[in-house]
């Protein structure tokens, strides 16, 4: 795994400031770790009032731990009429979280999203945005054995 600072580093002479650094670390880490931040901000010479002012005023930046696999349920009508809420019920039991939470091993974080047009192979879920479609409860344990 790529060193923070290094990330940080690497991104400290573009445009987009600080923000450069948040998108960077977040697709390192698929959040943006608290030491991380700190040194974000002491780099980009902000207060970390401010750094998080500015990171939290893009939606798609997590401060909060996720992990390694971001798992998302589709939960649009054509995924919800043809069995999402069932898929989602077989996430839920076999990682044994709910919806936003982070397994305690930092493997899987288990989301919800917006329809990611596969919606000719509904229900679908998503590992770290690759979609995995006709997906139905009995087959989650397969699904995500290779990830474990
Ligand atoms: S509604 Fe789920 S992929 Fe389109």
């Amino acid at each position: 795994m790529s060193n923070y600072k290094d990330i940080i580093a690497s991104v400290k002479d573009t445009r987009g400031g600080i923000i450069e650094a948040f998108h960077a670390l977040q697709k390192e880490y698929n959040y943006i770790p608290a030491e991380a931040f700190r040194e974000a901000a002491r780099v980009f010479k902000l207060s970390e009032a401010e750094a998080y002012g500015v990171g939290t005023f893009y939606s798609y930046l997590s401060f909060e731990k996720r992990g390694k696999y971001i798992i998302r349920m589709c939960e649009s009508a054509p995924c919800h009429v043809a069995g999402a809420d069932e898929v989602l019920k077989a996430l839920e039991n076999h990682l044994g979280i709910a919806v936003g939470e982070t397994t305690p091993d930092g493997k899987f974080t288990l989301e919800l999203t917006e329809c990611i047009g596969q919606c000719q192979v509904t229900p679908v879920i998503t590992v770290n945005s690759d979609p995995i479609g006709n997906i139905d409860p009995q087959r989650i344990a397969e699904v995500l054995a290779p990830f474990k």
